[in-house]
């Protein structure tokens, strides 16, 4: 079942618990994530950045796939197919156009005015077509599409100011999580974490997943935090899987055995991932 966010993470703010966005780059890595939650009976999110829906053929393309898999695999948990950090009007517009049930706006490199400008434009067209709509404050870092290395973390003011601008669904504020794997341990701050997680009343959102200890997505979520996103360690372990299978098998060449080699690692790694969050339906 295709959804949005909203009922889903509405929920995980109040149960105290986090829905895994988990970042897709192709077919398996969709059917894998798809099955795997189905199995454990969790809603999941698909992060789609502009980058990967380039690499797989469009907006189009993308939201065709998901849909396709869903209904050949008899999918029957909430799926939510995101643009993970669109970068403009437009991207979320043809997201949404093409199918996609929720768009991240990240107009986060512009002034706070700016950034309401942009959001409020992509909130009001995503609502009437019942499309929910995330935003982000300060501005998270890191090394992915997109994204400029340099972190700025958010304030309180500037997420209520966002937030009653725009009536957004949920709210990513920067707040020293990064992208990417981490130089040394990452250092959150959960104290305003608390206090925005008290003050706004839609769900927050924790970028950055890969690579913070279990301790601290643990605080992070009884901090009030609903969603988790998790993209470079299942291509980490997809990865390090993949280059065993080619190391003993030196004459392989079925690109669905090579890329079918890292089918367990990720099938585990989302088992281990979903168990930390505590996701329930
Ligand atoms: P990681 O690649 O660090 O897991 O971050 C994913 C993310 O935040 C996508 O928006």
């Amino acid at each position: 079942m295709l959804v949005n966010f909203i009922e889903m993470m509405n929920k995980a703010k109040k149960g105290h618990y986090a829905i895994p966005q988990f970042n897709i780059n192709n077919l398996e890595w969709t059917k894998y994530i798809l099955e795997q939650c189905n199995e454990m009976k969790v809603p999941v999110i698909l992060g789609v950045s502009e980058g990967a829906t380039k690499y797989m053929g469009g907006y189009i393309a993308v939201s065709s796939m998901v849909r396709g898999l869903v209904e050949s695999l008899g999918i029957e948990i909430p799926v939510c197919i995101h643009l993970d950090h669109g970068t403009s009007f437009e991207s979320c517009k043809n997201a949404i156009d093409a199918g996609y049930t929720s768009v991240m706006i990240d107009a986060s490199k512009h002034e706070l005015h700016e950034n309401i400008r942009i959001t409020k434009e992509v909130v009001d067209y995503a609502h009437e077509r019942g499309i929910s709509v995330e935003a982000e404050v300060g501005h998270i870092g890191g090394t992915e599409d997109n994204i400029s290395a340099t972190s700025l973390n958010a304030t309180l003011e500037d997420c209520l100011v966002l937030y009653t601008n725009t009536n957004i669904d949920s709210l990513a504020p920067a707040l020293g999580s990064v992208h990417g794997f981490y130089k040394g341990e990452p250092n959150l701050d959960f104290e305003t974490m608390d206090i925005i997680n008290k003050k706004l009343p839609i769900p927050l959102v924790l970028h950055g997943g890969t690579g913070i200890p279990n301790d601290k997505i643990q605080k992070a979520i009884s901090c009030g935090i609903s969603k988790i996103n998790i993209n470079t360690d299942l291509q980490a372990v997809w990865a390090n899987a993949v280059r065993e299978f080619l190391k003993e098998d030196t004459k392989a060449y079925d690109p669905r055995k090579v890329i079918g080699s890292g089918e367990k690692a990720i099938k585990n790694r989302i088992k281990e991932i979903v168990t930390l969050f505590k996701t329930k339906m």
